[in-house]
């Protein structure tokens, strides 16, 4: 079993929009209805934690009770994704009374198609390692631009990978990474997964789903009505 937790926290600057990104309709419910609903119809989740900028939470209070009956648990935002992956953890502690042990499954409030395989792999391969993401193989071509003008670099094409989420770890590794780490480096590491990484623990990579888009310009949502269109 794990608990999932749903990062919320955003602004959502990029899209442009007058509400949060998370908030926006998509095909007549908004995307985190869609994203929780992916985690409620799975068998081996307890418990769902959303992380919510405080400004959001009447309205994710209200959704919550409208979709869910408000058995989803909300907490604050943090200021970075990190700082509210932290206070999911501390909820979860506190209210959940929840082990150090307990998987966390931690996702983006923006990905609305996560699949069963993906959540099931990532619990599973938290029998072999600290911390697993989705992620899939480059498409196109990647380059280095020191100068962002010219080339400086072209890495091997088939060793570069697109950092997808879900990213699962143990609750107690999570925040034993963070204390490590100073401010200064903490406000860089806006991934969980870099976190790890610079703790020297081994990130070990799951199959993403190349529909497992993150929704971040207007433009992601017209690609994500054609899925849902296409998959109902
Ligand atoms: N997120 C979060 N807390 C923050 C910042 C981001 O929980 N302080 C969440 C977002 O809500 C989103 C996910 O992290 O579900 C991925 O972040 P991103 O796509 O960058 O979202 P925003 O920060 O909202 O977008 P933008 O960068 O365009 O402002």
């Amino acid at each position: 079993m794990a608990i999932v937790g749903i990062v919320a926290g955003g602004k959502g600057s990029r899209m442009g929009a007058d509400m949060p990104k998370q908030f926006l309709d998509l095909c007549g419910e908004p995307v985190i209805i869609h994203t929780i609903k992916r985690f409620v119809s799975n068998e081996n989740i307890s418990s769902i934690i959303v992380g919510i900028n405080l400004d959001w939470y009447d309205y994710m209070d209200k959704l919550n009770n409208q979709y869910f009956g408000g058995r989803i648990h909300l907490t604050r935002g943090g200021s970075d994704r990190n700082g509210t992956i932290s206070n999911i953890i501390k909820y979860a502690r506190d209210r959940l009374n929840v082990g150090e042990d307990e998987i966390l499954i931690t996702h983006d409030a923006v990905r609305p198609f996560v699949n069963q395989r993906m959540i099931d792999e990532s619990i599973a391969a938290m029998e072999y390692c600290d911390i697993c993401t989705a992620a899939l193989p480059a498409i196109d071509t990647i380059v280095m631009s020191e100068d962002r003008t010219t080339v400086s670099e072209f890495p091997s094409r088939e060793n570069i990978f697109r950092v997808q989420t879900p990213q699962t770890f143990r609750l107690g590794s999570f925040m034993c990474m963070l204390r490590s780490v100073t401010p200064q480096e903490r406000q860089k590491i806006t991934d969980a997964c870099k976190l790890f990484y610079i703790n020297k623990k081994k990130v070990y990579l799951i199959k993403g789903e190349e529909m497992n888009i993150k929704l971040t310009y207007p433009s992601d949502f017209e690609m994500a009505k054609v899925f849902l269109h296409h998959n109902a």
